[in-house]
């Protein structure tokens, strides 16, 4: 590889590298900001100052009020506050005991769903058509007035197709169940406020948006209760035991408004980014399956898999052979002791299971260019060409 071949960062959708500004931020803090937020001398009125200022930075980022904001450790605490600590104090306090949740929910909701499964609520599992849709008709006729929570996200991780959240409110709202959207994949990608999507509950991720890993929020509307996760101090106002990192938080604060300043001419950019790559592939090779609705999904997200009747191939050669040639991708789906699993997303979609195992997920980031994609997409024919045919 020359110096000019750099290698190709396409799996955003996984994670960002930090901006140099959210560094910035952090670093200063690290250095200056290490009071305790809850001691009342004066570093820790100090730490509290940047910590409440952070949270009306990120209240006012999704339309909440600043008292609805509450620190976590990232995306997947978030899920399981709001889908376990939901469901707990529903059936405690008025004995619902059902849960339902869309069929390609992220792992953090789906666990806690199986979670919530093994100590006696009954789980279903709200289908998507084969463009990894939901219906909101059929959500709504898979609820009732015993559900205690209902979750789906705001758009899908693997695909990018998005879900209609004000539609499903609506259904929430009809039988007062307390609804969950994961926004982790749409914060900084597309207008996230919460009373224009209605959810009573939303996730986020800081380092899905150029933040720091290990720091998130649960945006917890006015009048929703939740049942703690951990136990063991008053911080977040007796939401969220623990220290809060005072460093992360103001460094998410910082991402989440850079998100919001770049996200209208991101999503410009990444759609030509997405189609170029897709018009490269499509134009290279035969036998490509689009697993990203071009209509109704992210275009920060193209998610391809190769048809089974043509191809004998697994998501972990493509992404190796990429990986060697300087381009990082990914199948999409969760990795287990290095290997990959059937994606539940793709299999909810219909796809066969040979299919859904040649997939790989390009995302595209505030910096690649289109001479990153042109290239990823030449390399990914070429090395699609190299394996035999079926
Ligand atoms: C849709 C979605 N939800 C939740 C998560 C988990 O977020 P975190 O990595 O911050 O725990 C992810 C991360 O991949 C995600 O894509």
């Amino acid at each position: 590889m020359t110096p000019q071949q750099r290698h190709i960062y396409l799996d955003h959708s996984a994670t960002t590298p930090l901006d140099p500004a959210v560094a910035a931020v952090i670093r200063t803090h690290l250095d200056e900001t290490f009071g305790n937020a809850s001691s009342i001398h004066r570093y820790g009125r100090t730490a509290k100052v940047v910590l409440e200022e952070s949270r009306e930075r990120i209240a006012r980022a999704v339309g909440a009020q600043t008292a609805e904001i509450f620190f976590t450790s990232g995306g997947t605490e978030s899920d399981n506050h709001a889908v376990i600590g939901s469901a707990l104090y529903q059936r405690r306090t008025f004995g619902r005991d059902h849960v339902a949740v869309s069929a390609i929910e992220h792992h953090a909701v789906l666990d806690s769903a199986e979670y919530l499964g093994s100590i006696g609520f009954t789980v279903d599992r709200i289908p998507v058509n084969s463009n990894g849709f939901i219906d909101a008709e059929k959500a709504a006729a898979m609820v009732s007035d015993r559900t205690a929570v209902l979750s789906v996200m705001h758009a899908n991780n693997e695909t990018g197709a998005i879900q209609p959240i004000s539609a499903l409110s609506e259904v929430a709202r009809r039988h007062k169940i307390p609804f969950h959207s994961d926004t982790v994949q749409t914060v900084g990608k597309l207008p996230v406020n919460v009373n224009e999507l209605g959810a009573d509950l939303i996730a986020l991720s800081a380092h899905k948006i150029y933040g720091p890993k290990g720091v998130g929020a649960i945006y917890i509307r006015q009048g929703t209760s939740l049942d703690p996760l951990l136990h063991g101090g008053a911080q977040e106002r007796n939401n969220r035991a623990g220290t809060e990192n005072v460093p992360l938080i103001a460094g998410m604060a910082e991402a989440v408004e850079i998100a919001g300043l770049c996200r209208e001419e991101l999503f410009q950019r990444v759609t030509v980014l997405r189609d170029t790559l897709y018009s490269i592939i499509s134009n290279g090779i035969q036998g490509i399956i689009r697993n990203s609705d071009p209509e109704g999904s992210l275009p920060h997200i193209l998610s391809l898999s190769l048809d089974s009747r043509r191809y004998n191939v697994e998501s972990e050669s493509l992404l190796l052979n990429m990986d060697l040639k300087g381009v990082a991708v990914s199948s999409g789906s969760a990795c287990t002791s290095g290997s990959i699993q059937p994606s539940h997303v793709l299999l909810a979609m219909g796809r066969d299971t040979r299919t859904t195992a040649a997939t790989v997920r390009f995302s595209f980031g505030k910096f690649t260019t289109i001479e990153e994609v042109t290239r990823a997409g030449e390399l990914f024919c070429s090395i699609v060409r190299s394996f035999p045919s079926v």
